[in-house]
């Protein structure tokens, strides 16, 4: 089986969403360690939940991104990582963390990719009005929010929708969506 880490530096419902498809052995991979930019994310405390080990990078601590990422990636193969998750990382990836794992990242964005990069894409589309948005799943290259589709999902906007409805309605989708594009992956049924 293949060793993956996720990267996340916020809430972690997409990873708690990861961990239950792993428990229900829908995903057959390792998930070996869970890195967060973010001391107090709490997706930190739903990694030590599960027993899976935990490394927190803090960015104050390097001079620049490269630097930082050279920490990670050493993390990464000191577990065995063949492959990464991003999960709500709200950090744009250097060149060399893309080039050590090129074509082994996954990213997931909240809404149809190219449209509403960014950290704030489910309110961007709504107050743009849009009437479908949905869910992405891609490979991740040096650009935000950018490189290879791998999976999309629409979501209806519907008349009484509320920002609160559409996060909810589209974080749905996300928890679906991305155990299902990792399963894949990790079966070698991606080829990118
Ligand atoms: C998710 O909605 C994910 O798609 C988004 O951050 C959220 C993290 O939530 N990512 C981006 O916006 C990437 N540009 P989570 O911490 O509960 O999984």
């Amino acid at each position: 089986m293949k060793n993956f880490a996720v990267l996340a530096s916020g809430k972690g419902s997409n990873l708690q969403a990861i961990l239950n498809a792993i428990k229900k052995k829908k995903i057959k991979a390792n998930l070996n360690v869970v890195v967060s930019d973010n001391r107090n994310a709490l997706a930190l405390k739903r990694a030590i939940k599960e027993k899976i080990a935990t490394v927190v990078v803090d960015p104050k601590s390097f001079k620049s991104r490269k630097d930082m990422d050279k920490a990670i990636v050493k993390e990464l193969k000191s577990f065995g990582i063949d492959f990464v998750v991003l999960a709500g990382y709200m950090r744009i990836l250097s060149p060399y963390f893309v080039k050590a794992y090129k074509n082994k990242i996954l990213n997931i964005h909240p809404a149809l990719l190219p449209s509403f990069k960014g950290a704030h894409a489910i309110r961007d589309a709504f107050r743009y009005g849009v009437k479908t948005t949905g869910v992405t799943v891609h490979f991740v290259d040096e650009k935000v929010d950018h490189g290879p589709v791998i999976a999309q999902e629409p979501v209806q906007v519907r008349n009484k929708e509320t920002l609160k409805s559409l996060e909810a309605r589209i974080h749905k989708v996300e928890h679906k969506l991305y155990p299902e594009v990792i399963s894949r992956f990790a079966k070698g049924h991606l080829n990118e």
